[in-house]
């Protein structure tokens, strides 16, 4: 009798056991997305289920994946089995909030370079589609995706969560490196590692993505990130506005990393057959560390996700920090004769030149009354533009188009244009208000504003689009009952604008900023050619804030001035802002001679060698979060030239540092070494100076480099000696 009861004890534990741990479910088919290096591979199991069954080092032999278990579902719904956080969640029309997605088709596009593969997803019980999209970049090692969601249902769904990615990792840490901060205080970098549970990185700022948080991360396995070694995942979404990026551990420690638009305020309500599509995630994988993922963002970034990417740039001078809003014709004149001496190519106008029943004489008026104030210009933009060329330079303008100030006539016009809520008081920020660009009129508004100008001044060559505020107190009169729509609206809105622009203005070279560094992301990028990454020009917090960008921005994107705002010398902040796009925002007349020289010197080298720094190999080889310097390179594709930069911040006195290895070299060449962007009658203390070495020795054993003292940099211009 015991025997018994002791077996049907056994049974029941085991028929327990069994239902807690269900057998997972057997791959039927699998769906590879490959690039070169990586594989992120999906099977369809015999529940007709997807599952992401690997995320890493591409595998020599495809066949090998078969072995691998469906543990994790590739993009979980809400309401159904799922007890984390899902990717998707719906409220049908019957008020049932579950979503079952099951594979049901595939398709496979080439073309060229890049592998698209999409496949399709359906509810076996509602009429719901899901759409997965991958495009494999293969030589770039990127992958980029978004989801399409649509349903035939009587009335619109409402869908609360809608992710461009979900992804996952098995490891036994995970360690996360974000980029957060605030105005003038952008991309600081900081790594952690995840707990059990959820870590969420976000913005809820509707009209830009970053300010506190930058949309971009590395995720390493195991240990922390390095730039040389380890395995590393690194995202960004592409998406100007409130974005979210969420990890959340599990009970079996397992990872899933969730990214797109931030659910937050923004309940969609998805019309029959309307077609939801998400933001593009960019994703890389590296097991050679941040450095292999930074170069790879870098090279996609110029063949495909910035607009001229691989074209050329415009050095410019900028009034802003030489004048703020204090200026004149006079004034103006006297700089485009600045920037003609220092020999850049064009003269940037910045904020202060329109209104006129409400001038623009600082930041509390004139903001939407787009024409020139007459008492400040008198003869018109026309005038400067001529003036300008007479001088030999081109001249560029600033807007900020899709704010007003409460003091303007555009607000008193039209106060329906504007984003605020209809029973509490204005909420301000910078004195000023967003615009409803959801309001076709408003969108019409914003173009006619800078195609009247083109068309008005055709050689005008360059335009920097500022936006210097958030959503905040918002409710849009255009978007009626469907107010949880203004943050993704607007977003959808601003590139329509910039769809027709560019349409009409394919090249002219605009610089996307955002009152500092908040508009740093894929999305618009597409429409334009830079960006600005702080309003901190200090050369010190340079070195950290271009620094950080680097990681995933290419420098031909990373706008980068010479400006008063340091105490540190001319060479050091010439060195700084050489490593990006450099530009300067200074008075020239109050140079001196020799620092006149240098400058001129300076413009001259960049001229020669920006090419390499734009198009370069990046190796960071010395972390400023590290030591007290930083020290990059940049190196040809055929490895014949490089450039590289030494800053040193503030070391201990009479320290000494120790050799840096070079990389990216070719170590069967020879290469030799000159010290550039010396002050006049300055003597180099770089012991290489004129020497020839092997790339062998300088990848293994290294260089000693000249500048070992608070604030002092470098710049070496190494070429291949034949
Ligand atoms: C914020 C920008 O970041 C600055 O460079 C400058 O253009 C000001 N706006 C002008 O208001």
């Amino acid at each position: 009798m015991k025997k018994i009861l002791f077996v049907l004890v056994f049974i029941r534990l085991f028929l327990n056991a069994s239902a807690q741990f269900p057998q997972p479910p057997v791959n039927q088919k699998q769906l590879i997305i490959e690039t070169e290096n990586t594989a992120l591979v999906l099977s369809v199991a015999n529940n007709h289920k997807l599952y992401q069954v690997y995320l890493g080092e591409k595998l020599k032999n495809s066949e090998d994946y078969k072995l691998l278990p469906t543990l994790h579902e590739a993009y979980i719904p809400s309401g159904t089995d799922n007890l984390f956080e899902p990717a998707i969640k719906m409220l049908h029309n019957d008020g049932n909030q579950s979503l079952e997605l099951l594979f049901a088709d595939e398709k496979v596009t080439t073309d060229g370079n890049l592998i698209t593969t999409s496949i399709l997803l359906k509810d076996p019980k509602y009429p719901v589609e899901v759409r997965l999209n991958f495009t494999a970049f293969q030589k770039e090692n990127i992958i980029k995706t978004w989801t399409e969601i649509k349903h035939q249902e009587k009335k619109p769904v409402i869908i609360s969560n809608f992710a461009s990615s979900m992804l996952h990792l098995d490891a036994d840490k995970y360690w996360l490196t974000q980029f957060h901060g605030d105005w003038a205080k952008e991309m600081r970098m900081e790594e952690s590692q995840l707990t059990s549970g959820i870590k969420t990185i976000d913005s809820k700022l509707g009209t830009r993505a970053n300010m506190y948080q930058t949309p971009v991360f590395f995720l390493a396995k195991n240990k922390p990130a390095d730039e040389n070694s380890g395995e590393v995942i690194a995202g960004t979404l592409g998406w100007t506005g409130s974005f979210q990026m969420l990890f959340e551990i599990d009970n079996s420690n397992s990872l899933r990393m969730i990214s797109g638009i931030n659910p937050f305020a923004s309940e969609y309500h998805l019309n029959p057959n309307e077609n939801f599509v998400t933001p593009e995630f960019l994703f890389t994988f590296s097991n050679m560390g941040k450095g292999q993922a930074s170069r790879n963002f870098h090279s996609w970034a110029r063949n495909y996700g910035v607009l001229d990417g691989n074209g050329s740039r415009l050095t410019l001078l900028n009034n802003w920090e030489a004048t703020y809003f204090d200026f004149d014709e006079s004034k103006l004149t006297e700089l485009f004769g600045g920037a003609k001496e220092l020999g850049v190519d064009l003269f940037l106008l910045d904020d202060g030149w329109f209104g006129n029943k409400y001038p623009r004489k600082d930041d509390r008026a004139g903001l939407g009354d787009w024409q020139e104030t007459a008492t400040k210009l008198p003869h018109g933009l026309g005038y400067l533009v001529e003036q300008a060329e007479a001088k030999g330079v081109k001249f560029g303008i600033w807007i900020e188009p899709e704010m007003v100030n409460p003091k303007s006539e555009l607000y008193e016009k039209h106060p329906d244009w504007i984003l605020k809520l209809p029973n509490r008081d204005e909420h301000y920020y910078r004195n000023q208000l967003v615009l409803d660009l959801t309001n076709p009129e408003v969108q019409e508004f914003v173009y006619k504003l800078v195609d009247d100008m083109l068309t008005k001044n055709p050689k005008i060559s360059f335009i920097k689009w500022d936006c210097n505020r958030m959503m905040t107190n918002t409710y849009s009169a255009y978007l009626k009952d469907n107010q949880s729509h203004v943050q993704i609206e607007y977003v959808r809105s601003f590139y329509r604008v910039m769809e027709r622009l560019r349409a009409k203005y394919p090249k002219l070279p605009i610089m996307l900023c955002s009152g500092g560094g908040g508009r740093t992301d894929y999305g618009a990028l597409k429409y334009f050619t830079e960006f600005w990454p702080s309003d901190n020009t200090d050369a010190y917090e340079r070195v950290f804030i271009q620094w950080g960008y680097s990681y995933f921005f290419p420098s031909i994107t990373s706008c980068n001035h010479i400006t008063s705002m340091g105490k540190q010398s001319l060479k050091f902040r010439t060195d700084v802002a050489m490593m990006g796009k450099m530009g300067y925002d200074i008075r020239v007349k109050e140079m001196t001679e020799a620092e006149l020289k240098f400058s001129k010197e300076a413009v001259q080298n960049y001229n020669r060698l920006k090419d390499l720094i734009w198009k370069g190999d990046l190796y960071r080889l010395v972390s400023p979060y590290e030591e007290e310097r930083a020290v990059l390179m940049y190196t040809s594709v055929d490895k014949s030239k490089s450039i590289l930069f030494a800053y040193s911040l503030h070391p201990r006195a009479f320290g000494q540092f120790s050799p840096v290895r070079l990389m990216g070299l070719d170590a069967n060449k020879n290469y030799r070494m000159e010290e550039i962007n010396k002050m006049p009658n300055g003597r180099s203390r770089f012991m290489a100076e004129g020497k020839t070495f092997s790339g062998d020795y300088l990848m293994k054993i290294g260089l000693t480099l000249p500048n070992n003292s608070d604030l002092t940099s470098a710049v070496i211009e190494i070429t291949e000696a034949k």
